[in-house]
């Protein structure tokens, strides 16, 4: 295992849970759905306890939260951009657009946020000691939210979208119903939509 790796894994993480919290505050102000809002609710109740979670985890392998490096400067960046396309889609006064600006701004965040997650996941896995011990109990306390975060709104997104096209949408989304937390378990809801309907 490469230690400063790792470290850069744990820096961008965090980026990435203080960029979600303000990508959910922003999406709160665009979501027009109700069903939506609750989950977002939710989604940014957890995204706040991430960060906690991975600043707890900092401190137990001696790191400093406020260390900046050029990967997580990038992830900031990202995080930033979010934000201001909802800003954007707000402006132009259109709520259902900006509504759909704000899903795809949640799945790309928490596309990064996932593979994240995922990856020290791999890293408890590997490592030894301590150092292990305080990877795994951060993984295990978010893994589960974190699949939700990614694939249900991916679910909202489709259907969304499915809707402003004027199609028969299945809301909430099937990922949403079956609760889904796997890749496979997505594809099987996605492909079933139709029975849905
Ligand atoms: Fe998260």
């Amino acid at each position: 295992m490469k230690k400063e790796q790792l470290n850069e894994l744990l820096y961008q993480a965090l980026e990435t849970e203080l960029g979600g919290v303000q990508v959910y505050t922003t999406a709160l102000r665009c979501v027009v759905n109700d069903d939506l809002k609750e989950e977002w609710e939710k989604y940014l109740e957890q995204t706040t306890n991430h960060v906690q979670i991975v600043q707890d985890t900092m401190a137990k392998l001696g790191l400093d939260p406020e260390t900046e490096t050029p990967g997580r400067k990038v992830v900031r960046h990202i995080g930033e951009s979010l934000v201001k396309s909802m800003e954007m889609a707000l402006e132009s006064g259109e709520p259902e657009a900006a509504q759909l600006v704000a899903a795809e701004s949640i799945v790309m965040a928490e596309t990064k946020d996932h593979l994240n997650w995922h990856l020290i996941g791999e890293a408890a896995a590997k490592a030894g000691g301590d150092t292990a011990k305080a990877l795994k109990e951060a993984h295990e306390e978010v893994e589960d939210e974190e699949d939700e975060h990614l694939y249900h709104t991916m679910g909202w997104t489709r259907e969304l979208w499915i809707e402003t096209l004027g199609m028969k949408a299945v809301l909430p989304p099937p990922e949403e119903v079956k609760e889904v937390k796997t890749a496979i378990g997505a594809a099987r809801a996605q492909h079933a939509r139709t029975d849905m309907l």
